[in-house]
């Protein structure tokens, strides 16, 4: 009987824990939908990196780049049910999720530098973000970077009137609906995935994206030419399955943050220069010719895009916008 109590008590004292070396490591599928070589790819990779060295291997990442594992939509379907457990999907794909606030970031000209961005993701605003992400069984860790935005097409788009009637592909954010409407486009919305083959069959005839993911999916190589507008950023949040993430042991789950702030760190430093090297490599190519925007083109693009900031205010909140530009102003006054 005594021998009986004496076991029972060491297995209740040491959990029934298996000796740490014969345990499996728990498993974090990080899948995404850009090329290894990006911001966010090598984001990912340096997070893995540093998450198995932090937890000295009592947690494996495997991820899963280039939409090998899930498209845009359904990488998020699987993440709420636990077929993944990580994800960085851009801040314009939350949308179709129900949370529409994220699509403050695709407003045009909203964010004047990447300072005022930091001060906007680090501050009040980006907790308020993630914290509608909970009731959807999802947990917000982290804002990364990727940039700016440039405009491709067969045709040069210097001013508004040059996109009437083009077919430009969008990510699923109406407020990116909206702009392309409001330059005379007609907005597709399409998976990244499909965006190389769409504009090079024609069922496109352009699109808007970083230098970085145009250069590594290709798509300068079916666009003649590429207008640096900076029109808009394109950013990611890193989400987890809030269920795994709120069940991991809480000396794993410190260890994954501590790497995750780290892998936040390095992602946002090197986004600027993989974009730099991005637009370098398509100008070598010789694939594309650039188009600069002077000062009057610069002004009727503001001036046609002014507009979807009113027409989408019901949709995001006019509230969460205005909490926005005050951010994002503050960080210019400190
Ligand atoms: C796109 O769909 O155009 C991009 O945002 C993909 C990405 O994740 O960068």
């Amino acid at each position: 009987m005594k021998s009986f109590i004496i076991a029972i008590g060491l297995a209740v004292g040491f959990g029934f824990a298996a000796p740490v070396g014969a345990q499996s490591p728990i498993v974090i599928k990080f899948s995404h939908v850009v090329a290894p070589d990006t911001p966010k790819g090598k984001g990912a990779e340096h997070f893995k990196q540093l998450a198995e060295q932090y937890t000295r291997g009592r947690v494996k990442v495997e991820v899963y780049p280039n939409s090998q594992l899930y498209k845009d939509k359904e990488e998020v379907e699987a993440l709420q049910l636990g077929a993944v457990q990580m994800l960085a999907p851009s801040l314009a794909k939350f949308g179709p999720l129900g949370v529409k606030e994220f699509e403050v970031f695709d407003l045009p000209y909203i964010l004047p530098n990447k300072v005022a961005l930091r001060a906007v993701t680090d501050g009040p605003l980006g907790r308020k973000l993630f914290s509608r992400l909970e009731s959807k069984g999802i947990t917000g860790l982290a804002f990364w970077d990727n940039g700016f935005k440039v405009m491709s097409a067969n045709r040069p788009l210097r001013m508004p009137e040059d996109f009437r009637g083009l077919k430009m592909r969008v990510q699923s954010s109406k407020v990116l609906e909206a702009q392309m409407r409001a330059l005379g486009a007609i907005p597709q919305v399409l998976a990244f995935s499909e965006v190389y083959q769409a504009l090079q069959t024609g069922v496109v005839d352009g699109s808007e994206n970083t230098p970085s993911n145009m250069y590594t999916q290709k798509h300068n190589e079916v666009q003649k030419y590429i207008t640096l507008s900076e029109h808009g950023y394109i950013g990611y949040a890193v989400i987890v399955n809030k269920k795994f993430w709120d069940g991991l042991p809480p000396d794993i789950r410190s260890d994954l943050e501590r790497a995750m702030a780290d892998a936040t760190k390095y992602a946002n430093e090197i986004s600027q220069q993989e974009n730099d090297d991005a637009l370098e490599a398509i100008k070598k190519s010789g694939s594309s010719t650039f188009i600069t925007l002077n000062a009057d083109q610069k002004a009727a693009w503001r001036q046609a895009l002014l507009p979807v900031y009113d027409e989408m205010a019901p949709r995001i909140g006019k509230d969460v916008i205005s909490e926005f530009e005050k951010e994002a102003k503050a960080s210019r006054t400190n």
